[in-house]
């Protein structure tokens, strides 16, 4: 794509997003660019306020990605961009170092080590520069937003919970309880952090360190109930109890879920395999909880918003988002 071009789809991105930049100043987080739906094929960018995360799902020679990243800073003013290579062989060849594939410092502009950016009026500490997540996935938005506006007076259990968001969205929504799970100490202390800056108290008993799946297990077993349990695990990972692929372990970790849905309480089982299709996973994550000896019911289907997730028919949106209410038998 010559010049032109490229600054003709980046404007018109833009201009899509604008509903978005106009409930500033409570979001200055969203994407910018989101791959084919808005015409440019294997690239995303992310917005944190002043500062753009660019993501390469294709090689590109490195006079491209400079070429790239200064039309995004150049159309976006942002004061940096960050760049993310995540073609498909990198992302699973555990030879690539961290620093090709996620360097620290940007390909363009001041080097912003962290920033406190807005989404809905909620503050999330941002880290351009550390690894290929930097603290929030912006498809979740809506979704966030959704259990806000649900949790008063209820309790949650956010699993995988990465930096708490939907922990941080409860407390906002004035939920009785979050409880935190996650493998890494390293996230649930930026989660921790991610309550300080919203004024709120970090409860370390709220913020557990280990397997989702031992921890659902241990939960259970002590009769453990919450009114809202999220699910969102990543693609793939690799843990003590074993390897977790969403497209086949799905329902055993609904199984492991569903016990500790309170009765009538909700759970929010969220997937992001863009190959796996609704109707799979509803049947999967509904295979589950039937596996428990519950009953379930779906009440709300959510998903990234159209606005700055655009998709087309050849790249539907990655997100499934299934809310069931789950019932003993
Ligand atoms: C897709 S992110 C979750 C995003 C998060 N729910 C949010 O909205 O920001 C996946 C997270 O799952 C964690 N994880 C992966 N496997 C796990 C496991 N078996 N038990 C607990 N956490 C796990 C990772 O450390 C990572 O933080």
């Amino acid at each position: 794509m010559n010049d032109a071009a490229l600054r003709r789809a980046l404007q018109k991105a833009i201009d899509r997003r604008a509903p978005l930049r106009q409930r500033t100043p409570t979001t200055n987080a969203f994407r910018l660019v989101n791959a084919r739906g808005d015409a440019l094929p294997d690239v995303t960018v992310d917005l944190f306020d002043k500062v753009a995360v660019l993501s390469l799902y294709r090689d590109l020679p490195p006079d491209e990605e400079v070429r790239l990243a200064e039309a995004v800073r150049q159309t976006s003013g942002a004061r940096a961009v960050y760049l993310k290579r995540r073609p498909r062989e990198a992302r699973v060849a555990a030879n690539v170092a961290k620093s090709e594939v996620a360097p620290e410092s940007p390909i363009t502009g001041e080097r912003v080590d962290e920033l406190t950016v807005l989404e809905n009026g909620v503050h999330f500490v941002i880290r351009p520069g550390q690894g290929l997540s930097v603290g929030l996935y912006l498809d979740m938005r809506d979704t966030r937003q959704w259990v806000r506006e649900q949790i008063r007076g209820r309790t949650l259990l956010n699993t995988f919970a990465y930096t708490c968001g939907f922990g941080v969205y409860a407390h906002h929504g004035g939920a009785a309880r979050a409880v935190n799970v996650d493998l890494s100490r390293r996230v649930l202390d930026w989660g921790e952090e991610n309550l300080r800056r919203n004024g709120f108290l970090p409860d370390r008993r709220d913020h557990l360190a280990g397997d989702c799946f031992e921890w659902l297990k241990r939960l259970a077993k002590k009769g453990e109930t919450f009114d809202v349990v999220v699910l969102d695990p990543p693609s793939f990972s690799t843990s003590r109890s074993g390897r977790f692929s969403a497209a086949r372990d799905y329902p055993k970790l609904a199984a492991a879920a569903a016990p500790v849905v309170a009765d009538g309480g909700w759970l929010v089982a969220c997937c992001n395999l863009q190959q796996l299709s609704g109707a799979r996973f509803e049947a999967m994550v509904q295979a589950g909880i039937a596996q428990a000896g519950r009953s379930a019911r779906l009440i709300q289907r959510l998903g990234p918003s159209a606005i700055d997730f655009p998709s087309t028919s050849d790249e539907p949106p990655g997100l499934k988002v299934r809310v069931y209410e789950v019932r003993s038998r």
